[in-house]
């Protein structure tokens, strides 16, 4: 999510890069409607929800003359927005799913498979031959090396494909909210339990649900899950009712050993064999070094039309830096490659040659960790604006200070939470929004995305 609180950040973020929705405060009184047009310039299939204080009948049809997707009266509630944005992703699917050409570029396609080499090949033929069944499926692989792809690569060649994919976070939210996450829960179960609200369990059905980090669902949700598995009935959080059957097909995925973490009581193994019929793991990228060419090349012409001006001529690789990519750990496996060549593709010149000290590498400086150390001076206090300067040394420090804590920490999030004192959950935020990943073996590998984050 790009957040921007002025129009003319607006407008200038409209111009670099396609957004798939687009929420914006608008009058319609003035020339309230430029961010309007410039969302669907950048993209005509932008999904341009506009909020207004003004909910008068005729500003709504105004809007949505003027191409808005839909229109939502000020004051709303969160779980309005919610829903809106929900069916505005899902319209976006749908189209993507039919195959509407002028939507292409908007963003990184999740189900698009790159890679040539034999090991990838083998683990793209797994999953393309047990999409079509619906055995629940298994993805293990070291943290960035494409498990989410896989997911969505199995969703989309699946019988399940126009129905939706669900996706939930284990490690990302606390229990009881987890909870009332997947399975839904009713009026008065809890305070703020305002009204009934379906789990994505529910929502998933007929479609596939993603369970991404598995080992980390605390025990208590993972003994729930398992009687949904067992007999697909649904049991809202705060109900007895048991009518709630549902179809659903499981992927999960951990970069963490699940065997291992049975082994330490951490994961139920009959819950684990049930989502484990087939096991497919994507192998870490520097066991496969002939797929970083055709990434490095997909990143670069992607990048390059996300970030810069239409028709700015593309950069080449220099020799050098073609072997400097060839040699790198990849600790971070595709998702830091990725990075590496965002980073690129934002601040190299149009027409040049990519040389390696283009390239911000970080495996190297993170494998052989210094000893812990906080790196204090933030070296350049930037200037100009007072908001945006004060956004870009926040964002400064807190990726520095993640850095030295998942360091200490080595990787172990309950640990760094217990270190910074803050819970798993804020921890585990953070570190997203600084494109920071924690790895399970090697410490830590990432660096934060330059631009927008994504
Ligand atoms: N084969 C691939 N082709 C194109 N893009 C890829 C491929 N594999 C991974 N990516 C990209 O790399 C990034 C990381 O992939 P993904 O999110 O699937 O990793 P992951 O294994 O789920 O990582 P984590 O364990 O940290 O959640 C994504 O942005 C994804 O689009
Ligand atoms: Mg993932």
């Amino acid at each position: 999510v790009s957040a921007v609180a002025r129009r003319e950040e607006a407008l200038a973020l409209l111009r670099r890069r396609a957004f798939d929705i687009v929420l914006a405060h608008l009058s319609f009184s003035k020339e309230g409607s430029a961010i309007l047009q410039a969302a669907l310039a950048a993209n005509p299939m932008t999904c341009v929800i506009v909020m207004t204080g003004n909910p008068s009948v005729e500003g709504s049809i105004k809007a949505i003359a003027s191409g808005a997707w839909e229109y939502l009266p000020k004051p709303f509630s969160a779980s309005h927005l919610h829903v809106l944005v929900g069916r505005a992703a899902h319209t976006i699917t749908l189209e993507r799913a039919t195959g509407n050409p002028a939507n292409s570029g908007a963003a990184v396609d999740d189900s698009l498979m790159i890679g040539r080499s034999p090991a990838f090949r083998s683990a793209l033929e797994l999953a393309r031959k047990v999409a079509r069944t619906d055995a629940s499926i298994s993805i293990t692989g070291e943290s960035g090396s494409g498990k989410e792809v896989f997911a969505h690569y199995i969703h989309k060649m699946s019988k399940r494909a126009n129905q939706a994919f669900v996706a939930i976070n284990c490690a990302a939210l606390p229990e009881s909210l987890l909870e009332s996450e997947m399975f839904g829960h009713v009026k008065g179960a809890f305070t703020g339990a305002v009204r009934d609200k379906p789990g994505l369990l529910e929502v998933a059905d007929d479609g596939t649900l993603f369970l991404d980090e598995l080992v980390e669902m605390p025990k208590a949700s993972q003994s729930k899950l398992l009687r949904v598995i067992e007999d697909g009935i649904v049991r809202r959080v705060g109900s007895e009712d048991t009518r709630g059957v549902v179809d659903v097909r499981f992927i999960s995925a951990t970069n963490a050993d699940p065997e291992a973490a049975i082994k330490r009581g951490e994961l139920r193994e009959d819950l684990y064999y049930r989502l484990r019929v087939v096991k497919i793991h994507v192998p870490p990228l520097r066991e496969r070094p002939e797929d970083i060419e055709l990434l490095r090349d997909h990143f670069l012409t992607t990048f390059w039309k996300r970030h810069r001006e239409r028709g700015s001529p593309k950069p080449e690789f220099s020799e050098a830096a073609i072997r400097t990519l060839a040699e790198q750990p990849w600790n971070g496996n595709v998702r830091e490659l990725q990075n590496v060549i965002e980073n690129v593709a934002v601040l190299v010149e149009p027409g040049s040659v990519i040389q390696p000290d283009d390239l911000m590498l970080l495996s190297e400086k993170t494998a052989v960790s210094p000893p812990p150390r906080m790196p204090t001076p933030i070296d350049n206090v930037p200037v100009g604006e007072y908001h945006p300067a004060r956004e870009q040394l926040l964002a400064q420090f807190e990726t520095r200070y993640l850095t030295w804590l998942l360091n200490r920490s080595g990787g172990n999030m309950s640990e760094g939470a217990r270190i910074a004192g803050v819970d798993r959950t804020t921890l585990y935020r953070l570190l997203e929004r600084h494109g920071l990943q924690r790895l399970p073996y090697s410490g830590l590998v990432g660096m934060p995305t330059v631009g927008d984050s994504s």
